[in-house]
């Protein structure tokens, strides 16, 4: 498959997160409006070993697609080989890390690391790119620190090594995920390359998806931390970018059905009670904002079954109405 045919006009992209990204959670985000959905990162060496972690978090729902699943590592043969892996499994393209900022990664000289080397980050994109037949598209960071600020340079060598498109977390490396992003790289990216370029980075608000592609003429923008606990982002993007009005936050009915869609996603791909435990960290987001939201929370976090959960949710939203807290 073509890039270009899963690319469409002014996209909005969940963006890949260790721990958050599962499959539940990317079809939850795509219901909600997301156009193209990524995995977390996943270890090439985990892949090629076969573990059995890999294998899952290379599994991809119909509903979700196009997905992408997001590769890293060092070793060029190693990234290689799980390519491979990774497009045998069905993903819809093939993403390569070069941001992660954390120590046991870039440590092991992966990740954002290869921003130190542009050479070995075309390589190795231009490898993977020729070992498979679907796209592979890149995600980086401006450089590693504000004196090495490396973009403009490595983004077309990306380009022709055969990258399809390029996300770029408008941070540097020594930044982590602090401090300010910087968008005004991006179309200064863009004279550089003819690929979509996407722009990521600090995008929590409708109003921020719009600012971003009207003040930088990005191609995409990627949504991370936003879509935690609110994937209704996505939806009020995009009709806030058709109509220019600003949707209303959604309702607490709304939230909860989303919020029970989630659990039961969670229950049928992680199975019971793994799918009940992981989802846990998720109740918090969801009810963020009611009213003595804090009680139900406390029980949901020990209820034991998805009927349970339900019930708890649904005795919560008519004390919502009694209270007229709706
Ligand atoms: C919990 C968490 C996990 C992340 N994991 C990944 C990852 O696996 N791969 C990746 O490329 N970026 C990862 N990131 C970075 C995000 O994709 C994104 O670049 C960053 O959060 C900035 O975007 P935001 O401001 O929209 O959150 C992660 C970020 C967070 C908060």
């Amino acid at each position: 498959m073509e890039f270009d045919k899963i690319f469409i006009n002014n996209a909005l992209l969940l963006a890949p997160m260790e721990d958050v990204t599962d499959l539940p959670f990317r079809v939850i985000c795509k219901r909600q409006g997301a156009d193209i959905v990524y995995s977390e990162f996943i270890a090439s060496e985990g892949i090629v070993r076969d573990s059995a972690r890999s294998k899952q978090k290379m599994e991809i729902a119909e509903e979700e697609r196009p997905c992408a699943i997001q590769i890293f590592g060092h070793d060029v043969e190693n990234m290689v080989k799980s390519a491979k892996v990774v497009e045998d499994s069905g993903a819809d393209f093939i993403d390569i890390n070069y941001g992660c900022w954390v120590k046991k990664v870039v440590t092991r000289n992966a990740g954002a690391a290869l921003l130190k080397d542009p050479d070995k980050m075309a390589e190795m994109t231009r490898r993977v790119a020729e070992s498979v037949d679907i796209p592979v598209t890149v995600k980086t960071r401006l450089g590693w620190s504000k004196d090495e600020i490396v973009i403009l340079k490595v983004a077309p060598m990306l380009e022709q090594a055969g990258a399809k498109a390029l996300a770029v977390h408008c941070r540097t490396r020594d930044q982590g995920m602090k401090g300010p992003v910087d968008w005004n790289w991006i179309p200064r990216i863009k004279e550089v390359v003819g690929i979509p370029v996407i722009l990521n980075g600090d995008v929590i608000t409708p109003e921020d998806t719009k600012r971003a592609f009207e003040a930088t003429g990005c191609d995409a923008v990627m949504i991370g931390r936003g879509a935690i606990g609110n994937p209704f982002l996505f939806k009020r993007s995009k009709l806030y970018l058709q109509s220019g009005e600003l949707p209303p936050e959604p309702s607490a009915e709304e939230r909860i059905n989303v919020c029970l869609g989630h659990l039961e996603l969670s229950l049928k791909y992680k199975g019971f009670p793994r799918g009940l435990y992981e989802f846990r960290k998720h109740y918090g987001g969801y009810l963020k904002g009611l009213f003595n939201a804090s009680s139900v929370r406390q029980k949901l976090v020990v209820a034991g079954s998805f009927e349970e959960c339900s019930r708890l949710l649904q005795d919560y939203l008519e004390y919502l109405v009694k209270e007229d807290r709706i």
